[in-house]
């Protein structure tokens, strides 16, 4: 197995706030990395770091061997990392398929003058996005949903939706920040269902859970933060028998 991610010394200050403190560690190719925490442990400051958002203070993150340090977001997903937000960022008021397209958008290279006059260029990546969006619909299971404006469907079809718009790009990784947040115990289960699907489809996962049954049965092995330090690394289930992360988590983490 090889690393597809190394996260190298990495730190990200606010202010007087250490958010991310020296954090390091890799994810092997093909895994499920969890990363959990308490609330403000710096979570998802350490994915906009890594998705690009945020420049880190220190350190270096790495994508099989390259360094991306500080590459802006639009690179960074080029590159080959997709990822999700904290809250779901969906157009409500467009249909499922045109979220999906223009989660595509940044992928293509048509100038307007391209789509105005329908240059070939245009017409081809039409009948790309088009391909892309039926293959995305079908994989995240939310063909039935097409034409629905997105803030009419289903939390947990948002929450799927959300990974479809990530997957559009073709990432070698995906970062998800609780992506079964806000959804009832009985739908989390779909939600699941897709990220092992989408890690069978060979994709690397990182993914920030709160929800510890769920997290104890998806991941491969578990980062721990605690007020932006990582203080504890390994399989999930040696994990949560950690006394440091037993008392960071009030005792939650016992599975
Ligand atoms: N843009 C920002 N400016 C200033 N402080 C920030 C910023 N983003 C995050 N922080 C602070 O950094 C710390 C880490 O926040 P972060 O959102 O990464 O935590 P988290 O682990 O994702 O928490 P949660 O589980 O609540 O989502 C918090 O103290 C937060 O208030
Ligand atoms: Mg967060």
């Amino acid at each position: 197995m090889s690393v597809i991610l190394e996260v190298d010394g990495v730190t990200k200050r606010f202010g007087g706030l250490v958010a991310v403190n020296k954090v390091d560690f890799t994810v092997e190719e093909g895994s499920i990395l969890g990363l959990i925490g308490p609330n403000g442990a710096g979570k998802s400051t350490l994915f906009n770091l890594i998705g690009g958002a945020y420049r880190p203070d220190e350190g270096r993150i790495r994508l099989d061997g390259k360094d991306i340090t500080g590459w802006p977001p639009h690179r960074v997903a080029r590159e080959g990392i997709g990822r999700t937000f904290q809250t779901t960022a969906l157009f409500q008021e467009l249909p499922v398929y045109l979220n999906l397209a223009i989660g595509y958008r940044m992928k293509t290279r048509s100038h307007i003058l391209d789509v105005i006059f329908r240059t070939p260029r245009a017409r081809r990546e039409q009948k790309e996005i088009t391909q892309r969006v039926m293959e995305v619909l079908a994989f995240t299971g939310l063909a039935e949903y097409f034409d629905r404006l997105a803030g009419s469907i289903p939390q947990e079809a948002q929450k799927r939706l959300a990974i479809g718009i990530a997957l559009m790009g073709r990432p070698r990784l995906l970062l998800l920040d609780e992506p079964t947040g806000g959804v009832g115990p009985e739908e989390t289960g779909r939600i699941i269902d897709l990220i092992r699907k989408v890690r069978e489809a060979g994709i690397t996962v990182c993914v920030i859970e709160h929800k510890m049954k769920m997290v104890m049965g998806l991941v491969d092995r578990l980062v721990v933060l605690n007020f932006g330090v990582k203080i504890a690394e390994g399989p999930p289930q040696e994990v949560c028998s950690d006394p440091a992360v037993i008392e960071a988590y009030l005792g939650e983490c016992i599975a």
